[in-house]
């Protein structure tokens, strides 16, 4: 029975896995994954590794691997359905599989709809009506045009009590309208509209669906209100998960490797007038530990603009404790501006160099955030730095630390560089000592990622190697495409090769789609588990590329070996000399190239 896909994707992108097979299974952080002992074959050391960031499961000792409805069907030995079932219950949703042959209604269905609907009806009433010509004089005075207003769907709700209602009522469920969050009843049983003369701004779903609204006051009268207004957490909408424009921002995320993460949604769209369609902002709340989950699904390096006052500041703070896994950068904005009050004061080119140009590290934003207001205190000149050595000893270049030892030497003036260096040497002692005594322990999963990869042969180590990056540089991959005509000596990743040049990109979550062999799709999690750093280095792919070529020659070399025992085996001795001096010349050439 086909099940509906968007249903899957649905159950995956609310489903965390660590979670899952953390029921049965015990596991242990390490690193940026979770690490058990397989529940497939017996092992006393972890080898099973669980990866939050894609939500797979690979285990390095037997093999096995898949994402979480794989998990179940192979630990519980049921069926994809059954599993299906089994984690849509989980998060409350009612499945229904219906008659068999029919695809099962997706349990939300109709929500989506409502909201497609009040989408489609706000954004008509922005612009079509007098009260829209209004809003949108408003809007274009904040710098929008009728393209942003039209790609971001922004609307209007009316000021009429309930016109969404009176349009929908009769259509949809009561139980729908009233879990949808777009209506409130009073007191005397009267069904309101939820928002009333506010400019709507759409949220959507990492797929695009409209699940909810944020709407804004505009006109003088509503000035005493709050300035936005939140759909309330309703079944398909949790504010602490979702991120305002995530939905595009991650296409563009994936070709970038960064997304930029913002306060507001006017800023979202600041960013995109200045080029950078890249950015999404958390629904006024802080950043969760929800959305810092979600965003590494898309992005292993976030940038972070705040609003420049205070209060940002206090929130980049907040949000960097939550984003020690990932790598982050920070964009502090002048003068207590937001990137939406910098681009109507500037312009979006400026805007642009702003957000791609004046990062600062973490590092760098705590040595102004802890900076002492009265330097004039020894007392606290100390404290500070003792504060600030933890934080640079995280830096892994030491050459990096030093710079940071400098600019913090520099800003105080009692203590200078040597004294300073001493207060970071204690740190650094400190830490070598405590990852010493992590290396000991036997389930350090470092040692056993690097012994179990050594174990692969020298070919399938390259190829694999080169397969990760085709997989994750998408302009590795056109460039191999056009160039090069690769062809994998390991049939799994031959086979998956052919998919990835077809498809210019292969998911987790599309592997389902493509009946692959168990072995071609555990191979494809084998490379996803592989850790490289997120930057191809300058001579990484040639060295790979003249390590696949020795191995081509290598077997060549081997082919001419056994025809001169062939020949030699048959007494015929001129063919044996001809075919070993076609021997001597490949192992020649062989030693040339590898000078
Ligand atoms: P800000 O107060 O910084 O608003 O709130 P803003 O983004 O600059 O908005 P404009 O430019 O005046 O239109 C940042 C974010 O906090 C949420 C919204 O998501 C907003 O974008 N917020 C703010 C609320 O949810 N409710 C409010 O009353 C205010
Ligand atoms: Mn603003």
């Amino acid at each position: 029975m086909a099940i509906h896909k968007e249903l899957i994707t649905d159950i995956k992108n609310q489903t965390n896995i660590v979670e899952v097979i953390g029921e049965f299974v015990p596991l242990v952080r390490s690193g940026r994954n979770y690490l058990g002992r397989c529940p497939f074959h017996k092992e006393k050391t972890p080898s099973f590794n669980v990866v939050e960031d894609k939500q797979f499961y690979h285990c390095f000792g037997c093999g096995k691997s898949g994402d979480v409805f794989h998990f179940l069907e192979e630990y519980r030995q049921i069926s994809f359905n059954d599993s299906v079932k089994i984690l849509a219950e989980r998060l409350g949703m009612r499945v229904d599989f219906g008659d068999e042959g029919r695809r099962p209604h997706h349990p939300h269905q109709e929500l989506y709809d409502i909201h497609t609907e009040a989408s489609n009806f706000y954004h008509a009433i922005l612009m079509t009506t007098r009260l829209g010509q209004l809003a949108k004089d408003y809007l274009y005075q904040r710098g929008l045009t009728d393209e942003l207003i039209n790609y971001f769907k922004i609307g209007l709700a009316p000021e009429q009590a309930d016109y969404l209602y009176q349009k929908v009522k009769g259509q949809y469920s009561e139980e729908t309208i009233f879990n949808s969050g777009l209506f409130q009843v009073s007191n005397q049983g009267r069904v309101f509209d939820s928002f009333q003369n506010r400019i709507m701004f759409p949220l959507t779903d990492d797929q695009g669906r409209v699940i909810a609204f944020s709407g804004r006051i505009w006109s003088e009268k509503d000035s005493q209100q709050a300035k936005y207004k939140n759909t309330r957490k309703t079944s398909i909408f949790n504010k602490s998960y979702e991120l305002y424009h995530l939905d595009r921002a991650k296409a563009v995320a994936h070709k970038t490797k960064e997304l930029y993460l913002m306060e507001g949604f006017m800023d979202v769209i600041a960013a995109y007038r200045a080029g950078l369609e890249n950015s999404v902002a958390s629904m006024g709340t802080a950043l969760t530990s929800e959305h810092v989950n979600h965003l590494r699904r898309y992005s292993q390096k976030l940038v972070l603009v705040y609003d420049g006052d205070g209060a940002g500041q206090e929130a980049i703070a907040k949000s960097l404790a939550l984003l020690e896994e990932m790598s982050v950068e920070i964009v502090r904005l002048p003068q207590q501006m937001d990137p939406d009050e910098f681009i109507q004061k500037n312009s979006p080119e400026q805007l642009a160099e702003l957000l791609t140009h004046s990062r600062i590290s973490k590092i760098e934003f705590f040595l102004h955030y802890y900076l002492p207001v009265n330097l004039d205190n020894l007392q606290a000149q100390l404290a500070y730095v003792e504060q600030m050595a933890p934080i640079i000893t995280e830096e892994k270049s030491v050459s990096r630390q030093d710079i940071y030892i400098h600019q913090l030497a520099d800003l105080l003036p009692s203590l200078n560089y040597k004294q300073v260096e001493l207060v970071v040497n204690q740190e650094r002692l400190k830490k070598r000592q405590t990852s010493a005594k992590q290396m000991r322990r036997p389930e350090s999963s470092q040692i056993l990622e690097t012994s179990v990869i050594a174990l692969k042969s020298p070919l399938l180590r390259a190829e694999m190697h080169l397969f990760h990056r085709l997989l994750h540089h998408p302009s590795l991959l056109a460039e191999f495409k056009q160039r090069e005509d690769l062809v994998f000596q390991t049939p799994e990743l031959a086979q998956l090769y052919l998919i990835l040049k077809e498809q210019g990109s292969l998911e987790p979550n599309q592997l389902q789609d493509l009946g692959l062999s168990e072995q071609e799709s555990q191979m494809y999690y084998a490379v996803l588990a592989e850790h490289l750093p997120d930057e191809i280095a300058d001579d990484e792919i040639a060295q790979l590329k003249q390590s696949l070529r020795r191995y081509h020659q290598g077997e060549a070399l081997n082919r001419q070996g056994q025809k001169i025992r062939d020949f030699s085996g048959q007494g015929d001795d001129q063919q044996v000399l001809a075919e070993l001096a076609k021997y001597i010349a490949q192992k020649r050439q062989m030693e040339k190239e590898e000078l």
